[in-house]
């Protein structure tokens, strides 16, 4: 990266940081009169965020995202085809304009739905996909495939089920241990060249990697998991984030609803469509102990006229003028409360309060039985 682009960003950086911790919740709560007696309507809450710098950067309405994996995989049921159409077309309407998906989400079939969803308005949004698994006869393998051969091939399949000539952002689902980084990269950078993607990112990769990609590709974004309950990637993978000029998309921000407060003893999910079987965090045990998580949120956003999922989203915007989440939903109204976090913020003396009640609670349970990120 260019020292001056660098400067910019960190220059940029540090601004945002100060202002949101310097901005009382309260005062920012949507459709309330701003300091000067205003009231805010629906585009001055439009504030955009960046991802990546220079020629690599990305804007992003809200500075927040739209996952689109739950609305036909992995997240117990599968909601009406018409109405998940609905429900990204509606989001478009309120101003969203960055959409995520996979190959891997179904698999196909994901693609397949925001494909159709955004077809009217593809031009105005940035549309981010990933390769990087390997798939047999419709069913992932557990497998990983990023050779340069199937990247190519994985990318023409996407276009087509999204059916468009570009993806604005694709990304690496998964370090291939089997592929070296710098191939992965370059076979990146030569489907940039050809038009066929526009900026390039990495999905649970180490630092070490990162360097690696970067330096043969500038990347725009690492899409990683980040959120009170996993908070790994703000030591390991934010100074190297900062230091290149590399935005962070937190996935699965709120936990795969565990943050909301939306998941407790009782909850049962699908066999086969869901992965929260797996995930030791979502065990019985895990989900009872983390609940004094819970407990912080609901009653700093009582006071605050705040749901947990907002203050727990706009923790994570806290974090960085440059981290920008993808909240999964299948409804309206849970994206109209995820999208109204994105006014809140917390003054120095909320956000030691917070973070040091945070700080207190003790997670129980793994993120994964595997580690993820390489
Ligand atoms: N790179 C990767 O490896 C990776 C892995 C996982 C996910 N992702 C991406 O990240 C996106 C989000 O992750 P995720 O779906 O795993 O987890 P998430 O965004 O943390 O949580 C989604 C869950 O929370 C619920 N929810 C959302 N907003 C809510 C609200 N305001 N109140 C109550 N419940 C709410 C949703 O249910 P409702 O539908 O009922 O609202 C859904 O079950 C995915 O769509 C995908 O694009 C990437």
């Amino acid at each position: 990266m260019q020292d001056q682009q660098r400067r910019d960003f960190l220059k940029k950086g540090s601004f945002f940081g100060a202002s949101m911790i310097a901005a009382s919740a309260m005062s920012l709560v949507p459709g309330s009169a701003n300091a000067s007696g205003k009231k805010e309507n629906e585009n001055s809450r439009k504030q955009t965020r960046t991802l990546g710098s220079g020629s690599h950067a990305i804007e992003v309405a809200y500075g927040m995202g739209l996952g689109c994996m739950g609305m036909s995989w992995n997240r117990s049921f599968v909601p009406d085809r018409k109405a998940m159409i609905g429900v990204i077309r509606k989001a478009y309407e309120m101003g969203v304009n960055l959409f995520d998906t996979a190959e891997a989400y179904g698999p196909y079939v994901n693609e397949e739905l925001v494909g159709e969803a955004i077809k009217p308005f593809r031009k105005n949004i940035t549309l981010c996909s990933k390769f990087g698994f390997e798939i047999r006869d419709n069913k992932l393998t557990g497998a990983f495939n990023s050779k340069p051969k199937h990247i190519r091939e994985v990318v023409e399949q996407s276009l087509k089920r999204l059916q468009t000539d570009h993806i604005d952002l694709l990304y690496q689902h998964r370090v291939d241990p089997a592929v070296p980084i710098e191939d992965v990269a370059g076979t990146v950078k030569d489907l940039i060249r050809e038009g066929k993607v526009k900026h390039f990112g990495l999905s649970e990769a180490g630092s070490e990697n990162i360097r690696k990609a970067h330096a043969i590709q500038p990347l725009t974004a690492i899409q990683t998991e980040l959120s009170l309950l996993s908070r790994e990637p703000l030591t390991e993978i934010f100074p190297v984030c900062e230091e290149l000029g590399i935005g962070f998309v937190p996935y699965s921000p709120l936990s795969r609803a565990y943050l909301t407060g939306y998941i407790n003893e009782r909850t049962t999910y699908v066999p086969g469509n869901d992965n929260r079987i797996t995930l030791p965090r979502y065990q019985r045990d895990a989900v009872i102990a983390n609940w004094k998580i819970i407990d912080v949120l609901t009653t700093f956003g009582n006071q605050r006229g705040l749901t947990a999922a907002q203050i727990a989203l706009a923790w994570l915007m806290a974090q960085k003028p440059w981290v920008v989440p993808i909240p999964g939903t299948t409804k309206l109204a849970h994206l109209q409360e995820n999208l109204w976090s994105t006014d809140v913020a917390f003054s120095a003396e909320e956000w030691k309060q917070f973070n040091d009640q945070i700080a207190a609670v003790t997670i129980v349970g793994a993120r994964y039985p595997t580690p993820q990120t390489k």
